[in-house]
């Protein structure tokens, strides 16, 4: 859908949408146009077949040779006083739906009736950008469909506060948009998003804004740089070698500022390796590269807005194959950090992966905070299907700060425990760690417990297990972009709390 702020012209609209609240009357612009069609609207509010109740619609017909306009949609915004974004942005869902069932493709809303009365600002902002988020689709792939997301129906409104709506539906929008990126890219099939691919799109896509950075370490790079972990799981692709990608965003105009730390699991597909993944379960496995798309979305929400931050984001993005290089249950790695791991089963290959990624990401920038975000377990899906995220963080400050951007996002997530019996679980018999430990069960939770071994201790830190959350019915849902977004937007922008506790090695303390 394309969106425009515009005053209302009949012979350019085939339907006009007419915002009514519960128990008041139309507003002046809606009344002004009822008189014009002789008073229909306010007949059907008299005779009370439609009462504004929150997402009540109703369609009139008219003369479109008389009137300009072939059909008018009442649709219910509830009691004005109760009105607030979020309940906008629930509408948003049913109006969509309503104005596509019309077939019409110029749509207006009486916008400024909308405007007047209650405490958001922007209303409609809040309005096309949820609808513009909800009407997202995949079509790619299909020959008979674009994939423009707009279908060619124009909803368009006219308001009174113009530059402010346009303003805020710019910055909307480029979260809207990151998130949509994000769901393109874990919607991808592996054959075209490679990790080379990938790369590259990450790369074309974050250098058309201000003040970003973006490098890829080869496979050589990851050999220089020692990355055990990484590299083993590379090995089966002998076709499509992997790669990180690292991303910095400084917005802030100082290069003293110790940066936010991203890190994200991209497997752009997990076969399993040698401990195969039954078929059932491996067609779903192109999305296990969700994690790093939450991170890359995230930059790229972070950027477009021109954030007042610096954010650093290291992404692994490799395939889990099978082949005759691929490496095997017992294989003993070892990791850019030093440390030895056996291979206790080749599926778990996310957490080496971002083993290496962290390592790397502390090493190179000293981040003050360092958040991952992974398709990791299939116990998470098991524990919280896509209800919540869960999420393991070694600081109950951050975890307190992670909670609330998620509220205030949408994207809600549920902590979940670390501790010794965890830590203990993925020690190794023959190496220091093993990747899948010995605990029966828990397999999240040993999960976390693996990757806190390559966290510089005394860093806050948290892990986001998105394997839930990340898709629905198959469909990338694009989760971490809009809660990272509130979170840089709540701790870094303006306050820097997290900066102003910068993390110093244990023993340099000031
Ligand atoms: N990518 C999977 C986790 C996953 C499962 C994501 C289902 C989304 C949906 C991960 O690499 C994996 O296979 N993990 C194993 C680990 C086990 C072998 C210790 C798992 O969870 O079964
Ligand atoms: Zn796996
Ligand atoms: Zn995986």
């Amino acid at each position: 859908m394309n969106f425009d702020f515009k005053y209302f012209n009949p012979d350019e609209t085939d339907v006009v949408v007419v915002p009514v609240f519960e128990d008041e009357k139309l507003d002046r612009f809606a009344a002004e146009f009822d008189a014009e069609l002789g008073g229909i609207i306010q007949k059907r509010m008299d005779k009370k077949s439609f009462e504004g109740k929150a997402g009540e619609h109703a369609t009139l017909s008219v003369d479109s040779e008389v009137y300009g306009v072939k059909d008018i949609i009442l649709y219910g915004f509830g009691n004005k006083n109760e009105l607030d974004v979020d309940k906008i942005r629930k509408l948003a869902i049913n109006l969509d739906r309503t104005i596509k069932a019309t077939g019409e493709k110029n749509i207006h809303l009486i916008g400024r009736d909308l405007e007047a009365g209650h405490d958001v600002r922007y209303p409609i902002a809040e309005l096309f950008d949820a609808i513009s988020a909800n009407s997202y689709k995949f079509n790619k792939y299909k020959s008979s469909e674009s994939n423009d997301n707009e279908g060619g129906v124009t909803l368009q409104a006219d308001v009174d506060s113009g530059p402010g709506h346009v303003a805020h539906f710019e910055k909307l929008q480029a979260v809207t948009q990151s998130q949509n990126w994000a769901r393109d890219l874990g919607n991808e099939p592996p054959n075209h998003l490679t990790p080379a691919n990938y790369a590259k799109r990450i790369t074309s896509e974050l250098q058309q804004f201000d003040n970003v950075k973006v490098k890829t370490l080869d496979v050589a790079d990851m050999e220089a740089l020692g990355m055990g972990g990484a590299l083993a799981v590379n090995q089966g692709s002998t076709k499509n070698p992997g790669c990180m990608v690292v991303i910095e965003y400084n917005g802030t105009g100082s290069d003293e500022t110790p940066p936010l730390g991203l890190v994200g699991k991209g497997v752009t597909f997990d076969t399993g390796g040698y401990n195969l993944k039954p078929g059932g379960s491996m067609a779903d496995m192109k999305t296990d590269m969700c994690g790093s798309a939450s991170v890359v979305g995230a930059m790229r929400s972070i950027a477009a807005r021109g954030a007042h931050a610096k954010v650093v984001a290291v992404v692994g993005l490799v395939e889990n194959m099978v082949d005759g290089n691929a490496f095997r249950p017992s294989d003993v790695i070892t990791m850019m950090n030093g440390k030895t791991v056996e291979i206790g089963n080749t599926d778990a290959e996310g957490r080496l992966v971002l083993a290496d990624a962290l390592t790397y990401i502390q090493q190179e920038y000293n981040p003050s905070t360092v958040l991952d975000f992974a398709t990791l377990t299939g116990a998470m899906v098991m524990a919280l299907a896509d209800t919540y995220t869960g999420v393991f963080s070694n600081d109950d400050d951050l975890w307190g700060k992670i909670d609330k951007a998620g509220h205030e996002s949408g994207e809600p997530g549920w902590r979940m425990p670390l501790g010794e019996a965890f830590t203990k679980a993925v020690q190794g018999s023959v190496a220091d760690l093993s990747n899948t430990g010995k605990m029966k069960g828990a397999g999240a939770s040993t999960a976390a417990a693996f990757l806190e071994a390559f966290v510089d201790e005394g860093r806050p830190w948290a892990h986001f297990d998105i394997a839930g959350t990340s898709s629905n019915g198959g469909a990338a849902t694009g989760v971490g972009v809009r809660w990272l977004d509130e979170f840089v937007k709540d701790n870094i922008e303006g306050a820097l709390p997290l900066h102003r506790n910068c993390w110093t090695p244990p023993g340099n303390d000031i």
